[in-house]
């Protein structure tokens, strides 16, 4: 039976017990509105704890003020019995005034320099200050052993990896590869935002993406005519291209030919619509 936790008093009291037991624990950070790629991350958690915490939470600290904090979909009953369902041991689900008790303005923080500004971070300032503090919270109120997030969110991952090497922090960072539709979309809770035509339109993306990895790895491109080829590309197709890069894997500043562990990451907008992907690439040096 899954406990359903809304106070940090009991969850404690919970993680003590299990920390008597000697239960390593694992730990999904989401929003909820769960969908087929969240259940992989629990899955994934599962495998690797002996009790897995999953939390709900729309965190109001990572939504710009352009963002629609107020219209993102709240589906706890549906989540709740997915999880349940999935034998999680215990859902976290607490209240804004739990987690930001004196409001954002006086709410200390948490930055990862120079990545945080980076990409999604230069078209959504603030955005992964405020991912970077609450995932930071979340960890020490579950104090979880290992922590599980989609590569789909890659410069999250990547943030959320330096700010725990930095801040020495005794978690495992396991990243889990993106699930996506028979047709290569990326599962996203925004996909539900999509008219069928627009959820036809964005499975360019991923096809964008390995025509990328092709040429990448089958001629000598330098990475920003193909990073342009692949705007003109999606131009073609009706999106609208917020960045497209061939970024260096683990910095995801530029990346240049010779380097090896590189990643392809685009966001695009399908109407009102926001959608990010990713596909890393490992290049052999000839
Ligand atoms: O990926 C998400 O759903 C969120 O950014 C996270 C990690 C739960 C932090 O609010």
């Amino acid at each position: 039976m899954m406990q359903f936790i809304e106070s940090l008093d009991l969850l404690r009291t919970l993680r003590q017990q299990w920390r008597q037991a000697s239960h390593r624990v694992a730990f999904v950070p989401t929003m909820g509105n769960l969908h087929d790629g969240h259940i992989e991350l629990v899955k994934q958690a599962k495998k690797r704890a002996d009790k897995v915490v999953v939390s709900i939470f729309v965190n109001p600290m990572q939504f710009g003020a352009n963002e629609d904090l107020a219209a993102y979909p709240r589906t706890l009953d549906a989540d709740r019995a997915q999880l349940e369902a999935e034998g999680v041991d215990a859902l976290f689900f607490p209240s804004v005034s739990d987690i930001y008790p004196h409001g954002l303005a006086e709410q200390t923080f948490v930055e990862v320099p120079g990545i945080s500004d980076l990409l999604c971070g230069a078209s959504r300032p603030g955005h992964f200050r405020g991912v970077a503090t609450i995932v930071c919270k979340l960890f020490n109120m579950v104090q979880p052993d290992v922590a599980c997030f989609g590569e789909k969110d890659y410069q999250q991952l990547q943030v959320i990896r330096t700010m725990v090497t930095d801040l020495s922090m005794p978690i495992e960072i396991v990243g889990v590869a993106t699930k996506r539709q028979q047709d290569g979309l990326a599962m996203s809770s925004r996909n539900g935002y999509l008219s069928d035509e627009q959820r036809a339109t964005a499975t360019r993306i991923f096809a964008t993406m390995q025509t990328m990895r092709n040429d990448m790895l089958s001629t000598q491109q330098p990475f920003r005519e193909i990073e342009k080829n692949a705007e003109s590309n999606l131009l073609a197709a009706g999106l609208t291209p917020d960045y497209i890069a061939i970024a260096n894997a683990r910095t995801l500043k530029p990346a240049e030919r010779g380097e090896t562990e590189v990643v392809i990451l685009i966001a695009a907008y399908m109407g009102r619509t926001r959608l990010i992907d990713n596909l890393q690439v490992t290049l052999h040096q000839s």
